[in-house]
């Protein structure tokens, strides 16, 4: 494993994390979550992404990575870095999602029961809200930190303007935030496009990138087909009809590059993402522990030269 310094912070993170969105709710099958983080941890990805809303039900993420942590990584706690966030909708009623202090606070005390753990190394908050002042909602992130909560402060999801200005709000309080977690990958650029990663590394922040693989998209998964049990017959944030001709015409085109670099797609995904200047680390998911075997042999071979960025961008514009 590759390790990255987040930002201006004194914290190296895995050039690979590792994110319990999807395949950890209750449906799951807990022997299969298990051999993931592990394997996950073997090959020396320390971090492990939740949020307070991942399952289903929401919640049974942060439940079932709390009983591993417990059977499995009890004696590694200080080699982890355990990250949730609050944003989305969490519980009915005024105070269940968004940004107020009241909201981010209530729902870090029941991650933190979730999880079994006294502190998270990362809290985040999950996305811009434009009806609360941002004083409050970085404040709320500056007391989870003050209060010995969480360790360092993030923010996920907003904007170029936003992130700037929660960057000096943070600053001004004396807990610089440490990160920014937005979506990016060869098929979503829109962070390098809106000015996004732009803000953060000027702000000192480190940048973690989630669907890296636009959750599968940009893998061997969809080129022959639509295979059952793959997130796009079982996810509700990737549909069917998201697999059409043109984009696997693109994939196909892509892969043919990757294999003639040596590397599966997902690996060429995970290069590219990584060859963007202010990324820090690339957060992809799994649904099995060879996907997590496949992701990290992508550092054997993650430098893309400028010919083969050229021909990327090309097959991308169709
Ligand atoms: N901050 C936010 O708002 C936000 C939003 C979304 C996600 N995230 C974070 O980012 C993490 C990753 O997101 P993601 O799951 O969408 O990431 P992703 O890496 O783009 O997609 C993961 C999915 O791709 C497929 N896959 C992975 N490796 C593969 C391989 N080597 N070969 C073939 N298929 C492969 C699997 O789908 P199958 O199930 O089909 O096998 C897997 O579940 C989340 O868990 C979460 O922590 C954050």
């Amino acid at each position: 494993m590759l390790y990255n310094r987040t930002g201006k912070s004194g914290l190296l993170l895995p050039a690979i994390s590792l994110g319990l969105w999807h395949n950890f709710g209750a449906d799951g099958d807990m022997a299969n979550q298990r051999a993931i983080c592990r394997k996950a941890f073997d090959l020396g990805i320390t971090h492990f992404d939740l949020a307070n809303n991942y399952g289903p039900p929401p919640g049974s993420a942060e439940h079932a990575f709390g009983e591993i942590l417990h059977k499995d990584f009890a004696a590694h706690r200080d080699e982890l870095i355990i990250s949730t966030k609050a944003g989305y909708h969490m519980w009915d009623g005024p105070y269940g999602e968004w940004g107020s202090r009241k909201y981010m606070i209530a729902s870090l005390n029941q991650s933190l029961k979730r999880l079994g753990l006294d502190y998270v190394d990362i809290y985040y908050s999950h996305r811009f809200d434009p009806n609360t002042p941002l004083e409050e909602t970085m404040g709320a992130l500056d007391f989870a930190v003050r209060s010995g909560k969480a360790l360092y402060a993030g923010i996920s999801n907003y904007p170029a303007q936003a992130t700037r200005k929660a960057a000096v709000i943070l600053k001004k309080l004396g807990t610089p935030c440490l990160i920014h977690q937005p979506r990016f990958n060869m098929l979503q650029q829109e962070p390098l496009k809106e000015g996004v990663f732009k803000s953060a590394s000027e702000s000192g922040m480190g940048v973690i990138c989630f669907s890296p693989l636009a959750q599968g998209m940009l893998t061997n998964r969809y080129l022959n087909g639509i295979p059952e049990g793959s997130r796009a017959t079982v996810g509700h944030f990737l549909k069917k009809d998201q697999i059409t001709e043109p984009l696997v015409k693109k994939v196909k085109a892509l892969n043919a590059l990757a294999e003639a670099r040596g590397q599966t797609m997902a690996q060429m995904a995970i290069a590219w993402v990584l060859s963007h200047k202010p990324v820090t680390s690339a957060l992809i998911g799994a649904s099995r522990p060879a996907q997590i075997e496949d992701a990290v042999g992508a550092l054997r071979n993650a430098k893309l030269g400028k010919a083969e960025l050229a021909v990327i961008t090309k097959i991308l514009a169709g």
